[in-house]
Parts: structure tokens; C-alpha cells; sequence
């Protein structure tokens, strides 16, 4: 399964525009400083999603299930302080879908009062809530019914867009449709192919989710190679942005898309194939909207016939892995290339159980958009990935992502030193 998701594995398998805040050229307050989180990775309990349903059957490929997460349902009003504490100025999150319509086209006045209250909250704060309208979870009845594939699911995106727009638009600062809709297209570029086994893993949980709703399809965009998916899902984002502006014309909207930081080698024509399949497309749904999300976690290096592996060359971690903060500064350069968009990074960040590692990468991930506003692209914010060590989808619990520990049992938050280290970058910038 895709993006449900570790992104390796993930890949395995299968404002705004309004005042444009540009970094070096605006005041620095005006420059979002945020950390992200995802619904269904902190809140515990999210039953009626499909990937809580892909989590319970058997056969299952998740490492483990999500079960209580950060119990952010009940402490989000925690997180969100924790985020002030830190002297940040944006908190992202997501609302779930799966709540706020558990039934097809019954709605919850209360989780929609719930998710308002967070936005308020972060007002309150001071700080800007970016809000992102599916992070990946769909609810369960959208997923049994042929999920983006289904004719009408755009007008079924776009009327769920709606209820949560009327319901807190007004607080919002940035509002993003989806997130990484393009993670699990995957292509001869990619080197994290699914091998036979691993595909069939997939379509044997995806079967038992099938069934355990009564129905003979259960479609995600992160259940494997999701290119049938994306005709609806780019339709899904105008009727969803549409929609959104129909409540709120003012309010900044775009998408947020996985872009790697893509270095060509030995020719270029593989690369521009995926830039045609992987971002072209996702460019042209955004066409209209005031801004563009990038997330980056990789560099990835493309040869004439295939992925290439990283060159000797380049720095490691302890364990071996490539450490290349610098990525998300090509990243962003690309994709304002593309598009002549603002870039708000809405997430980029590290997995390091050794904290050190964090604390190394922020101020370099850091500098690395720093330059790239100095060379003038305007950039509305950096949000890192993540607030919170949380449920890292097909990965479970393993991967360390977070600014703060979360203890598994009591769900006590333990700010890391690499949250010190980026509150007091900002705190420079800021001043
Ligand atoms: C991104 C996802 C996010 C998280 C990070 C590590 O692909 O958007 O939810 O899993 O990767």
C-alpha cells in the first residue's frame, strides 16, 4: 500500500496569493513558522476510516494498528499549546472526513464544532491554522462505494468541502485540499517497485476490507499503483477548491504534492517522464489556486534506464542512510519553476530516533529554503513534519518523525531538544 504509508514503502508499492509573505522580502513576522500533524495519525480511534478498516482485517499489511495515537482527539487543545510554547506561528492539521461523515450524507454538527474549536484555538493563539481537507483517509463507506474512481466522488468531495468550509473558513489561514494525491503513482523512475509478493499482501487486505463492508471494491488512492485514481482525485481538488471558495473567496487554497528533490543523470529523458506523470498533472488541476504545498524528504537520482543509487559521494547517517537536508531546496525551486506559484513547504522533516540527528537537520533543511527566497521565489512558510512522534501508517508507531515525544501509555508529550533548536531559529527570524 502506498502512501498508508511509510513513504519507502509507500513508494514501494505501487495568502496566499493574497499578501504572498516572500522570505528575505517581507517583514519576517509575516513568514509561517509552523509544525504539521494529521488526523489519523494523532487522534486515536478514527473507526470510520478506511485505512482503520485495512489496520483491523486480516490479512493486514500495517506493522500495527493506530488504536489510540496521540489521543490527540482529546488533547488537541495540548498540542496546539505546545506549538505556541515553541514560539511558532502556524499549526497544520487535518480535518477527517470519516468523522464529519461517518454515513454517506449524514453529517456531524459535532466534530464539525470539534475541528472549528481547534481553529479558534490556534486564532486565539496566534497562530495560523492550515487545514488540510484529506490527508489521506477517506471514510470507509466512500472507500467501499470505488472511492476516487466512483463518477459522482468529486461532487461527494465537494459537498463534504463545503460543510467544512461554512463550518470554520472564517479562521483558516491556508486551506489545503489534499495531500500528496501523486505519493503512490508509481513508474519506471521509482525504485521502490512492489515485488509479486507484496502486491498480492495488498490486494489481500484490500479484499477482506471489501467484505467486511459487504462489497466487492474498496478503493483508495494509497491501496497501490494509484493512476486510475487521479482523473477523480484532479477533479476532486477544482470541486473541492470551488467549493471552498464559495464560502470563503478570500481564503488561500492549493494542494500539497511528495516532490523529490529529482536529479537527473546521464540524460534527462526519464526524468521528464516523471515530471510529466508524477507533477505535471497535479500542476495543471492547481492551475487556479493561490499556492502550492510541497512536501520533500528524499533527493532521488534518475539515470538514463532507471533509478540510480545515491552516489558514494554523499553525506550519511549513522545508519547509512543519506542525509541531504538540502533536498527540499531543490524541491522548491522546481516546483515555483513549474508553476510561478508561492511554495509553502507544509511538510518536510526526518526519521531519527536519535534526536541529535533532528537538531542537526533543521537549521541546514532551513537554510536551504532560505536561499532559495533569497533568490526571490516567494515562500509563504516552513512547516516541519511533524509536531508529534505519531502513527507513521504502514510503519506503525516505529518511525520518530516528531519535535515531541509522545509516551505510548500515558500519551505524556516530552518536547525534544530539536524543538529547542527550531524554536530558536525562529525566534531569530522572527525578531
Ligand atoms: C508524508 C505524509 C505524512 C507523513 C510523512 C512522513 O508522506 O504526508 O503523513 O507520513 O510522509
Amino acid at each position: 500500500m502506498a502512501g498508508v504509508i511509510d513513504r519507502r514503502q509507500a513508494l514501494a508499492l505501487g495568502a496566499a496569493a493574497m499578501a504572498t509573505p516572500v522570505l528575505a522580502r517581507t517583514p519576517r513576522s509575516d513568514f509561517l513558522w509552523g509544525a504539521a500533524t494529521a488526523g489519523h495519525q494523532i487522534e486515536g480511534n478514527n473507526v470510520n476510516a478506511d485505512i482503520w478498516l485495512l489496520e483491523q482485517v486480516k490479512p493486514t499489511v500495517f506493522a500495527e494498528p493506530s488504536g489510540d495515537a496521540c489521543d490527540s482527539l482529546n488533547r488537541w487543545a495540548e498540542d496546539v499549546a505546545i506549538v505556541k510554547a515553541l514560539g511558532l506561528n502556524a499549526y497544520r492539521f487535518s480535518v477527517e472526513w470519516a468523522r464529519i461523515e461517518p454515513v454517506q450524507g449524514r453529517f456531524s454538527q459535532a466534530y464539525l464544532d470539534h475541528y472549528a474549536r481547534i481553529v479558534d484555538r490556534c486564532r486565539v493563539s496566534g497562530l495560523a491554522p492550515i487545514v488540510t481537507f484529506n490527508h489521506f483517509t477517506t471514510p470507509r463507506w466512500f472507500a467501499a462505494r470505488g472511492g476516487w474512481e466512483a463518477a459522482d466522488a468529486p461532487a461527494l468531495f465537494a459537498r463534504y468541502c463545503d460543510r467544512v468550509a461554512r463550518a470554520m473558513a472564517g479562521g483558516i489561514s491556508h486551506a489545503l485540499t489534499f495531500n500528496e494525491p501523486n505519493l503512490s503513482i508509481s513508474g519506471p523512475w521509482s525504485r521502490f517497485q512492489p515485488d509479486a509478493k507484496a502486491r498480492a499482501a495488498t490486494r489481500a487486505m484490500i479484499d477482506a476490507a471489501a467484505k467486511a463492508c459487504g462489497s466487492d471494491r474498496f478503493s483508495l488512492l494509497n491501496g497501490g499503483d494509484a493512476t486510475p485514481m487521479i482523473p477523480g482525485v484532479l477533479r476532486a481538488h477544482r470541486t473541492g477548491r470551488d467549493a471552498i471558495k464559495a464560502v470563503r473567496g478570500d481564503l488561500p487554497v492549493g494542494l500539497s504534492l511528495a516532490i523529490s528533490d529529482d536529479v537527473s543523470i546521464d540524460g534527462d529523458a526519464l526524468l521528464a517522464a516523471k515530471r510529466r506523470a508524477h507533477y505535471e498533472p497535479f500542476f495543471e488541476a492547481g492551475r487556479d489556486d493561490d499556492f502550492l504545498g510541497v512536501q520533500t524528504y528524499e533527493r532521488t537520482y534518475i539515470g538514463r534506464a532507471g533509478p540510480l543509487d545515491t552516489p558514494p559521494t554523499t553525506p550519511r547517517r549513522a545508519d547509512g542512510k543519506p542525509y541531504e537536508p538540502e533536498a527540499i531546496g531543490g524541491s522548491i525551486r522546481y516546483a515555483h519553476k513549474a508553476t510561478g506559484k508561492p511554495i509553502l513547504v507544509t511538510e518536510n522533516g526526518i526519521d531519527a530516533s536519535d534526536d541529535a540527528e533532528r537538531a542537526r537537520f533543521i537549521p541546514a533543511a532551513i537554510a536551504a529554503v532560505q536561499a532559495a527566497g533569497r533568490d526571490g521565489i516567494p515562500i509563504l512558510g516552513y512547516i516541519h513534519w511533524s509536531l508529534l512522534d505519531n502513527f507513521e501508517w504502514l510503519s506503525g508507531y516505529k518511525p520518530r518523525y516528531g519535535l515531541v515525544a509522545v509516551d505510548r501509555t500515558t500519551f505524556k508529550r516530552t518536547v525534544k531538544p530539536s524543538a529547542r533548536v527550531y524554536a530558536a531559529l525562529v525566534r531569530k527570524h522572527m525578531r
